[in-house]
């Protein structure tokens, strides 16, 4: 049973998975580490005075110190800066990249045990080096993006025909950028071809569409909820399909680079790619975006 979880950087979408896991776990701790003390102190406070409501017994502390993330079962990691209107993903790398990696080194002396889930973005870019640094397995390493592109999508497509989000079998997979890639499943419902274009375009651009509004800021809830689904696939060890950002070892003639793909979520992390689900084509696609991923890590 999963036991323990930390939270570095208790920002948006850290402190708004922190409440969720608060509602759906019966945790003995969760820690939020922030290099804004008073900001993880402040957030864990306002989260334990949802105790008397919710009644849970889960010790909440807030910290700068990473000795309390200690045995950490799970270690999720949303620290950085955000984007910003006009801003890439990619914009984010120099100031992140660093911090992943100090935090990495933090996650391996503490809890040389726990699957560790980056959020940070440039998502797949991060999960890499966060993988190199820890060295831990790939499989307790996965980056958080394409679940939640695929939940955008569900949304999406439940909005233009007004079929539930459960009932599609697609999914979004490759990187956490424009150049996504998109399975509408072969059993879902008949759309054509344009509408399925309309529907890729808005998914592609939604996180940008909610920074543009939002200004200085990027979005919390949907990332937040993508992460604890994948939280609750491990703890329960459900063995749910979620598409993740995992190190592929030639799987679809890709090597040594994290993107999104299909995996097997279980207690252990991401036990498996699942890659029957993609086709010739598809792959292909998959290989030509990991390309311009691996040429980033390049330049680091
Ligand atoms: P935020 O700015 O609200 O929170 C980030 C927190 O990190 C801040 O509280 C900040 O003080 C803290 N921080 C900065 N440097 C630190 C350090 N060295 N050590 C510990 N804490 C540090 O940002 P938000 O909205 O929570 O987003 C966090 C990250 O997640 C961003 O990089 C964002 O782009 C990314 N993101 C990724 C998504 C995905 O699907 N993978 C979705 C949404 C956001
Ligand atoms: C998002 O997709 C910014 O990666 C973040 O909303």
């Amino acid at each position: 049973m999963i036991k323990k979880i930390a939270i570095i950087g208790a920002g948006g979408v850290g402190s708004a998975l922190a409440f969720n896991l608060l509602e759906r776990f019966p945790l003995e701790s969760l820690v939020l580490v922030d290099i804004k003390e008073d900001r993880a102190k402040a957030v864990a406070y306002d989260l334990e005075d949802t105790r008397g409501i919710l009644n849970f017994s889960t010790v909440i502390e807030g910290t700068s110190d990473y000795s309390l993330i200690k045995n950490s079962d799970i270690v999720v990691f949303s620290a950085g800066i955000p984007r910003r209107q006009g801003m890439t993903r990619l914009d984010l790398l120099k100031v992140n990249s660093g911090i992943a990696q100090s935090a990495a080194s933090e996650i391996k002396k503490y809890c040389p045990k726990s699957i560790v889930i980056a959020v940070t973005n440039p998502l797949d870019v991060i999960t890499y080096l966060i993988l190199k640094k820890t060295r831990f397995s790939r499989q307790k390493v996965i980056g958080m993006g394409s679940s939640l592109d695929s939940s955008r999508l569900l949304n999406i497509l439940f909005k233009d025909t007004g079929v539930s989000a459960a009932s599609w079998q697609s999914f979004a997979f490759g990187p956490h950028s424009k150049d996504m890639l998109i399975e509408f499943g072969s059993g879902s419902y008949p759309l054509n071809t344009a509408k399925l274009k309309a529907a890729e375009k808005k998914v592609k651009s939604r996180g940008a569409k909610i920074v543009n509004l939002l200004k200085d800021k990027s979005a919390v809830f949907g990332p937040a909820l993508a992460c604890s689904k994948l939280i609750e696939a491990i703890a329960f060890d459900k063995g749910h399909i979620i598409p993740v950002s995992v190190l592929l070892k030639g799987e679809y003639g890709i090597n040594d680079v994290c993107v999104g793909a299909p995996c097997l979520i279980r207690r252990q992390g991401a036990v498996e790619i699942v890659k029957g689900l993609l086709t010739p084509a598809q792959k292909n696609k998959l290989k030509k975006v990991s390309f311009s991923l691996k040429e980033t890590l390049k330049s680091l």
